[in-house]
């Protein structure tokens, strides 16, 4: 499969949104309350998204897309997209804020090129330390011990009124960690 990673443009928030959710709802199905995940709405999004892509220079941050070609032109099957952290206990450079691969595309090294184009943007901004947030229970977590993090941080979200443990994945300085 020939995957190509590019930064994302505005017409590509309606794939983006529908991305997020249907993942949302596979990757945290019994994790997050069902109601909660039936609730989200792909359509709800892509406003959201089209205003983050608008707004990604002002804001520091970069978005980018991994997409495949197929019969009659070409899909976007993942994204991922990194800025400037904001966790007020410590301070750190980078936050890998989003990573989302359609779950029929997991485990063949797509995560690993999405995460790779944000650290790169990081590196060009200079940052050194980086931090993504992961539920406990998401075995996302994985991934991101075997990408080098250290679970260092904790903290509770709540979604659907249900309080849930996250964990604060650490890099302290991707510029020796990564040669990319
Ligand atoms: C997490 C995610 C981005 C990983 O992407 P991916 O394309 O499957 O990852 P890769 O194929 O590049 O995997 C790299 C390594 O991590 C491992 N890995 C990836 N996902 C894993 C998981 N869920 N559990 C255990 N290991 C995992 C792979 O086996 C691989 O290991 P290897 O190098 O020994 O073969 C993807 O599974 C996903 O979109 N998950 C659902 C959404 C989600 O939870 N996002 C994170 C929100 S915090």
């Amino acid at each position: 499969m020939n995957v190509k990673i590019r930064k994302a443009i505005v017409s590509d928030a309606s794939a983006i949104a529908a991305i997020n959710i249907n993942t949302w709802k596979i990757a945290y199905k019994g994790i997050i309350p069902q109601s909660h995940l039936d609730s989200l709405s792909i359509n709800d999004k892509i406003p959201r998204w089209e205003k983050a892509i608008n707004d990604l220079t002002e804001n520091k941050k970069d978005l980018y897309v991994a997409e495949i070609s197929i019969f009659n032109g070409k899909e976007i099957i993942g994204f991922s997209m990194g800025g400037p952290s904001h966790f007020e206990d410590y301070k750190i450079d980078g936050d890998l804020h989003a990573i989302y691969i359609l779950p029929k595309y997991w485990k063949q090294g797509i995560g690993t090129l999405l995460f790779n184009s944000v650290i790169k943007f990081f590196i060009s901004m200079n940052y050194k330390t980086m931090i993504i947030w992961a539920l406990k229970e998401n075995s996302a977590g994985d991934f991101y011990l075997k990408m080098g993090g250290i679970p260092k941080f904790n903290k509770t979200l709540t979604y659907g009124g249900k309080e849930l443990d996250a964990l604060g994945f650490f890099w302290e300085n991707i510029q020796t960690q990564f040669k990319l």
